[in-house]
């Protein structure tokens, strides 16, 4: 399957199907059953480590080879995006055991194989908006990519989407030269970019997000002269890691804390993505609640700000085992054990914000009170997931406080089944799930469809590990 630029129709698994209102709240229902998670399962490709392969490949001369993607919509959408600025990507099929750079053991990688043919001068202004669906990471990662083209461009999303921030990524990239423009007082998508001649700056974020690093490296790309990004605290390092993998010039410095990109052509690379640790997490925390469990998850990435969740389990006296399997893969085992509360809160949040809601529903299973702080950042995510992480443990019977900048959570007093949803966020209805497995009776999730976004096979790999 090959697409090409506005004409080809974009090759990709799933291409066509309609996208946006696949996080309607109200739709699918599933019905999870309490029970022990029992074996070995591989998660998806990571995400964040996905899109940016794909927005760096796009760039690279030649042709560069990704395997292990996410097969989630968010990914898909950058995927098309790229496309439709004149990338060429093939889809190929799920790569045997031991494909690629790294053996991967005894099962196939989940996720797709693609081949990126790029490179600057082959690509050419997007001719219809960019939908980039439910994704934050997608519109601010393509935001900064977009900044170092002389095109006009258009990105937007789904309704969720259209309630997230964007002046984070406009404010530094106005500060590089380009033109940017949003609904909303310049705040909120679509989000209009008119790129070309960037300077090179530094910049401390004022936020601790990983995806405006990213988007400010990126465009960094074609800047003028160096630009560098300041951390206030540990973020996931996948952006830097990635360019260095495509050849680009890039340095860190404080432990990481300081990166600086130089301008400069990339050259193409063959990739396996590892698993996300997001996604992981889920299956760890069932492993740890669930009476019975003993679950090992494959492939994990554990780099740098992505594996704080296992050192919060691990201080609420839960029983993970890690085994490195290279530099920054893991095989990751969970054993049921008896959970007391913890605190959360300072620098550890910025990596481990994803894994908030599913480690409150650890939390709701541990004798005490945990609590949740300086993570005001869950506000403005797919959903605010103070709130929405609130009222799913609340549906579980749980006494739960929601605070301005996080949660408190009232823990070790049995779930009972109930039913809860989604509220159209991904993570919410998969950490519903979770909860669900350790409840007294069944429960129901309303909104699954909401998972599509990152992890269509959640209910596959669940089945199997019940099994
Ligand atoms: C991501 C960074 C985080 C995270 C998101 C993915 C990334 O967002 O929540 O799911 O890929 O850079 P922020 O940068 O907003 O913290």
């Amino acid at each position: 399957m090959t697409g090409h630029g506005d004409g080809g129709g974009p090759a990709w698994p799933g291409a066509g199907t309609s996208g946006s209102a696949t996080t309607e709240p109200a739709g699918e229902l599933v019905t999870v059953s309490p029970g022990a998670l029992r074996g070995r399962v591989r998660v998806p490709g990571d995400k964040s480590v996905s899109h940016r392969a794909l927005l760096l490949a796009a760039l690279s001369e030649g042709r560069s080879r990704i395997s292990g993607l996410s097969d989630g919509d968010d990914v898909r959408r950058t995927a098309l995006a790229v496309v439709a600025c004149g990338a060429r990507i093939e889809a190929g099929e799920v790569g045997p055991p031991g494909d690629g750079d790294r053996p991967t053991g005894r099962v196939a990688l989940p996720g797709l194989s693609v081949e990126v043919t790029g490179g600057r001068d082959g690509l050419s202004e997007p001719v219809q908006p960019l939908d980039v669906g439910n994704s934050g990471t997608g519109i601010r990662l393509l935001a900064g990519w977009l900044a170092a083209f002389p095109w006009l461009a258009v990105l937007h999303g789904d309704r969720y989407l259209a309630a997230r921030p964007m002046d984070r990524v406009i404010e530094p990239l106005r500060r590089m030269g380009a033109r940017l423009d949003a609904r909303g007082d310049g705040r909120f998508p679509p989000l209009v970019v008119r790129g070309g001649a960037l300077r090179g700056i530094d910049y401390p974020l004022p936020v601790p997000s990983a995806q405006v690093k990213a988007a400010v490296l990126l465009a960094g790309l074609a800047g003028d002269g160096p630009t560098t990004v300041r951390e206030p605290a540990p973020l996931r390092a996948h952006t830097e890691e990635l360019l260095g993998r495509f050849g680009a010039s890039v340095t860190t410095e404080g432990d990481g804390a300081v990166v600086t990109v130089r301008p400069g052509a990339l050259r193409p690379t063959d990739l396996v993505v590892p698993g996300d640790p997001s996604h992981a997490a889920f299956w760890i925390v069932a492993g740890c609640v669930v009476p019975g469990s003993d679950v090992t998850v494959e492939g994990v990435y554990v780099g740098r700000a992505r594996a704080g969740f296992i050192d919060v389990l691990r201080r609420m006296g839960a029983a993970v085992e890690v085994t490195m399997v290279d530099d920054t893969t893991a095989d990751v085992r969970a054993c049921h054990a008896p959970l007391s509360a913890t605190r959360v809160a300072g620098a550890e949040v910025a990596g481990l914000i994803d894994e908030i809601p599913v480690l409150a529903v650890a939390a709701a299973f541990a004798r005490g009170v945990t609590t949740f702080a300086d993570a005001a950042e869950l506000r403005v995510k797919e959903t605010d997931r103070v709130a929405t992480t609130a009222a799913l443990l609340r549906g579980f019977g749980v006494d739960v406080e929601a605070r301005p900048d996080g949660l408190v959570v009232s823990g070790g007093r049995p779930l009972r089944g109930g039913p809860v949803t989604s509220a159209g966020d991904h993570r919410i209805a998969m950490a519903g799930a979770v909860a669900a497995l350790g409840a007294t009776g069944p429960s129901t999730v309303r909104g699954w469809e909401a998972v599509a976004t990152s992890y269509p096979g959640f209910l596959a790999d669940l089945a199997a590990l019940q099994a």
